[in-house]
């Protein structure tokens, strides 16, 4: 017979690839209806930008079909990111704070926090994005704003710029263009501390935070401040970036901060013909995953329309849906929100 049971029984076959357990026990099926041979209900995935979207509708639409007697499965897909335990600062609560770092300088940490910013903004999650390169702010530039609207009624907190549907602090912001900024350790720490529970970043379920290159103050500020869901560690091909990022990895186990993965960035130059040019070698960044047994969340082509998005404020995820490096992205964006999916319920206890 058709009923309830008959179809979450047959939904409890189905795996939710990442999490390693099925959709039932993940309470993720919602607004189960059953009308005649007609049967409806919701997938609540546990982030707007999960990369396996539609084989987990398709898994599930089948499951039903070839378990159940319906002739029809209407399902519509919804996402609520969890986290049983978010940060909480003074009124701020965030669900994920993921922070993304390197060893080295200038192989991409800027570019890759605001294109993922963006992405998981996109897909619908709530989002914020902290520069927290206290010395070399370059968020500003990279998404076209220089500024912070007006303060609010007195005993409000300031706001944040808002740009894309998601909120932005650096202290670009308070600096004029070009000004260097000399700040000892304890400046740095209360500043990188005001900026987190000062300003109006309200409910997120995102908090990416953008790091100056190293293994120094900042980093360890940002993990005495608040408790991470994990970093992202972006480094380029060569040899010479790779070692810089194992020792980035290194720095976040000793900081007990979870590494969700390795980004290699400028990977290839993508040829008029559709071959690869290993401008900078291959393999760097899928070695030192494999190494350091963190996961590969993909590689980001070396283009120059990247640079040049980044130099106008105008991030290359905002580029066409089919343009390479746009793709490549959002794939590497989908995994890390993949990832920090799966840290929140390793840490719920599984389940
Ligand atoms: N895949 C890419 N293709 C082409 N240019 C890129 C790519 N990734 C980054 N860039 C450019 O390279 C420069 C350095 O990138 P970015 O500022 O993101 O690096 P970073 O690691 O944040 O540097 P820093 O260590 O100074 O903070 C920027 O001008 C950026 O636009
Ligand atoms: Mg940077």
């Amino acid at each position: 017979m058709l009923n309830n049971e008959a179809v979450l029984n047959a939904l409890s076959q189905v795996m939710d690839p990442d999490l390693h357990q099925d959709l039932v026990s993940l309470g993720m099926i919602k607004d189960l209806k059953v009308n005649r041979d007609k049967v409806s209900f919701t997938i609540e995935l546990t982030t707007p930008s999960c990369p396996l979207k539609s084989k987990i509708e398709n898994d599930a639409r089948q499951a039903v079909l070839d378990m159940t007697e319906a002739k029809e499965v209407e399902i519509n897909m919804s996402a609520r990111v969890r986290n049983e335990k978010p940060v909480t600062m003074d009124k701020n609560q965030f669900k994920h704070v993921i922070a993304v770092g390197s060893g080295k300088g200038g192989v991409g940490k800027s570019t890759v926090s605001v294109n993922l910013a963006l992405v998981l903004a996109r897909d619908g999650a709530k989002v914020g994005l902290l520069d927290a390169d206290i010395y070399g702010p370059n968020i500003p530039r990279m998404l076209g704003i220089d500024h912070l609207p007006e303060f609010g009624a007195a005993g409000e907190k300031p706001p944040l710029a808002e740009i894309h549907g998601m909120k932005v602090m650096s202290i670009g912001f308070l600096v004029q263009n070009g000004q260097p900024l000399i700040w000892r350790g304890p400046m740095l720490h209360s500043a990188i501390q005001q900026f987190i529970t000062d300003f109006d970043w309200g409910d997120l379920d995102y908090f990416i935070v953008d790091l100056p290159p190293g293994t120094g103050d900042v980093q360890l500020s940002l993990s005495q401040t608040l408790p991470l869901t994990g970093a992202v560690i972006v480094t380029t091909p060569q040899q010479v970036a790779v070692d810089d990022a194992s020792r980035a990895v290194g720095m976040f186990e000793k900081l007990e901060v979870p590494v969700l993965g390795i980004v290699e960035n400028m990977s290839y130059l993508l040829m008029p013909d559709g071959s690869k040019l290993a401008v900078f070698g291959t393999g760097g960044g899928e070695h030192l995953a494999f190494r350091t047994g963190t996961p590969f969340l993909g590689s980001i082509p070396l283009d120059p329309e990247i640079g040049r998005g980044g130099d106008i404020g105008s991030p290359v995820v905002l580029l066409s849906e089919t343009n390479p490096s746009a793709q490549a992205m959002r794939e590497v964006a989908r995994k890390v929100a993949a990832q920090a999916s799966i840290k929140a319920y390793e840490q719920e206890g599984r389940g």
